[in-house]
């Protein structure tokens, strides 16, 4: 293999992230890549997973190591799925479907966006046996949302991800620079109406379209009532995207949902939120077990995700990481990028004296102030 070959051939998800940005076109790398204001919250999700030190164990028989977990009491292969994300055929024509392929052909739990370039029905018909799930956000018409809901159930989604920290979109730079929307050959596909499916153009002779679509057609009245009525009309269980506090868990815990996804949204709504890494202790804390509690943010590496576990996530999940896969390479290089986190995953458990995801426990993973003696 020639050292050009060696260089294409990625062996972490930085390469990846690197040969899957270089394919793709300035206004959708920009949009995918983007936190908001000076994205302080955005390196902050990573550089926080690198403040934390991994104490390990040693001379424990690892020889045969376990990876698979329990979600919402069904088995997963790994402790890893794939956060929900908009519009992927900015990516790759195979959008979507080949990421629900990818999350399929690996055990992982998949979360499809309600901005989503192809529909709930391609996706279950594309990757029938995923363990998937639909994130969803409340349109001020709520008949739009409800019947959104009705295909999700009826077509086997799992769970719904309410997603709670998103009433308006953040401002990023980039996006409004460029005037983000979506080409003309795209739409979003889980709608019908014009108004909701081609709305992401034309909206505003300022800023991001996709800003001023959300402005437009998401409820910003909406408050805990919501999920109420949405507990009335579905039986899916309910998981809330985006708390980052102990006192809205507490709001949460008194609507009987399923769980919470610790999540700052990418770093993509307020800069200055805490990274997702920080916030966890404060939420598994609250929580006390009456939920599951995962986290997305800043995932890049096996070892975030055993330091997230080690806090008390259950899962965790990525964003990005899933674009430049499918970027670089569409179902396959998403697999690449399944693969590569199960490969760095696996390997701390062994060398952290860990065989399986019960033998990580809270004390193994510590700030790095627990090792500074002066
Ligand atoms: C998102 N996120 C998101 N969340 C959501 O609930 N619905 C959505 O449609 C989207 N869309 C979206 C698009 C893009 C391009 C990004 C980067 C993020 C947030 C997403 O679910 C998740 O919280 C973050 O992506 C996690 O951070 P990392 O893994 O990207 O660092």
């Amino acid at each position: 293999m020639s050292r050009e070959e060696g260089l294409a051939t990625p062996v972490c998800v930085r390469d990846v992230e690197r040969l899957g940005t270089q394919l793709l076109p300035r206004a959708s790398l920009d949009y995918y890549r983007s936190g908001a204001g000076e994205e302080q919250t955005l390196r902050n999700n990573r550089e926080a997973f690198r403040r934390l030190r991994i104490r390990p164990r040693v001379l424990r028989d690892v020889s045969i190591r376990d990876l698979t977990t329990t979600a919402l009491r069904k088995k997963v292969a790994v402790p890893f799925g794939i956060a929900p994300t908009a519009m992927h055929r900015l990516a790759h024509p195979d959008g979507e479907v080949a990421v629900a392929r990818a999350a399929e052909r690996m055990g992982a739990v998949f979360i499809l966006s309600t901005l989503s370039t192809s529909s709930l029905e391609e996706i279950a018909e594309g990757a029938p046996r995923a363990t998937k799930w639909f994130q969803l956000y409340i349109y001020k018409n709520r008949s739009v949302t409800q019947n959104l809901v009705m295909r999700a159930e009826r077509l086997g989604y799992e769970a719904l991800v309410l997603t709670v920290d998103a009433p308006l979109f953040g401002i990023r730079w980039a996006d409004a620079r460029n005037k983000f929307h979506l080409p003309p050959h795209l739409k979003l596909a889980n709608f019908t109406e014009p108004e909701e499916s081609d709305g992401v153009r034309d909206r505003s002779d300022k800023g991001s379209q996709l800003q001023a679509y959300v402005t437009d057609l998401f409820d910003q009245s909406l408050t805990w009532d919501g999920i109420s009525w949405l507990k009335s009309i579905t039986k899916l269980p309910i998981i809330l995207k985006g708390i980052l506090t102990k006192e809205d868990v507490e709001e949460a815990l008194k609507y009987d949902i399923s769980g919470i996804i610790v999540s700052n949204h990418g770093a993509r709504q307020v800069d200055g939120f805490p990274a997702t890494i920080e916030a966890l202790p404060e939420i598994v804390q609250a929580v006390d077990g009456r939920c599951e509690v995962y986290l997305d943010g800043g995932v890049t590496q096996g070892t975030d995700v055993f330091k997230a576990l080690a806090l008390g996530a259950r899962m965790v999940f990525f964003g990005r990481p899933a674009l430049w896969g499918l970027a670089y390479n569409g179902e396959d290089g998403v697999k690449t990028v399944l693969d590569i986190l199960r490969n760095e995953f696996d390997l701390t458990l062994a060398l952290t004296g860990c065989a399986s995801i019960g033998d990580i426990k809270k004390e193994m993973v510590v700030p790095a102030s627990y090792y500074s003696l002066l």
